[in-house]
């Protein structure tokens, strides 16, 4: 059945392509959604085109065959959630200078492999899987919901909705056991709002919380898009994967 090729799951699941792989599974809507757009991957607030996404289907694989390489070691690794070990899971950030080398994208599949080892380990030790396992922070839709209502005189009817969904997105990206936060650093940013990131990383860390980072700032000059103290905090526990060649975007 075509289903198994729409559900994250497949690769790990018994019954996939089996006639009892369909839309009414319990577990296609634990991680999908009745809908295919909710579950914990619509909690985790993945973009739309990556739900699907996994460290082995994903475009970028091929070309950036070494930053996958340590993908796959790090994946690995998310069964320390489960605490057999008193390893922690490490940090993550995903540089390249140039824009579309698959980092957002590789980001993506990360946070959908956490989510997989989320609910099957969960399942296995028959525990209840978090609803919200992971969380996915697209950093420039969040400044620009801030923006949304920070400026003066914005109606009420947009301030509004945007300082909700601001404070819902902050809410989540502190208390996510993993999170994505994409972006970090590529607009000169307000105090505010590099207040709220610094807030959200600072307590991460502080919680020993891994996040995975995308940017195109080098790690080393982070200290002048955040404080050196918050680009200290970020490269606490953190390894670096770079991401090579030039921009696939639009080539798919
Ligand atoms: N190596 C690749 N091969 C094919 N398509 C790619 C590759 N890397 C990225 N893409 C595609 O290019 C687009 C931009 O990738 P993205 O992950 O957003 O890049 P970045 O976050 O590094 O700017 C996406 O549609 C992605 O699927
Ligand atoms: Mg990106």
């Amino acid at each position: 059945m075509a289903h198994a090729d729409n559900c994250i799951l497949s690769a790990h699941c018994s019954l996939a392509g089996g006639d009892k792989c369909n839309v009414l599974c319990p577990s296609y809507v634990a991680c999908h959604g009745a809908d295919g757009l909710g579950g914990r991957i619509g909690s985790a607030n993945v973009p739309a085109e990556y739900r699907r996404l996994t460290l082995a289907n994903s475009p970028a694989r091929s070309d950036q065959a070494a930053a996958y390489k340590i993908a796959e070691s790090y994946a690995d690794t998310f069964a320390r959630q489960f605490g057999s070990t008193t390893e922690r899971i490490k940090s993550l950030y995903l540089f390249s200078f140039e824009p579309g080398t698959g980092k957002t994208t590789t980001a993506a599949a990360l946070i959908n492999e956490y989510i997989i080892r989320h609910y099957i380990g969960s399942i296995q030790r028959n525990r209840q899987p978090l609803d919200r396992p992971a969380y996915f922070l697209d950093v420039n839709a969040f400044q620009t919901d801030y923006n949304a209502f920070n400026r003066p005189r914005v109606p009420d009817h947009i301030a509004e909705p945007a300082a909700a969904r601001y404070y819902a997105q902050m809410t989540a990206a502190t208390a996510a056991p993993f999170a994505v936060l994409d972006d970090v650093g590529v607009r000169s940013d307000t105090d505010g709002f590099r207040g709220d990131l610094h807030t959200i990383i600072n307590a991460r860390v502080t919680e020993g919380l891994p996040t995975v980072y995308t940017s195109n700032v080098p790690i080393e000059d982070l200290a002048r898009v955040f404080d050196a103290r918050l680009a200290d905090r970020v490269r606490d526990m953190c390894g670096v994967v770079s991401f090579v060649g030039e921009s696939k975007r639009g080539k798919r």
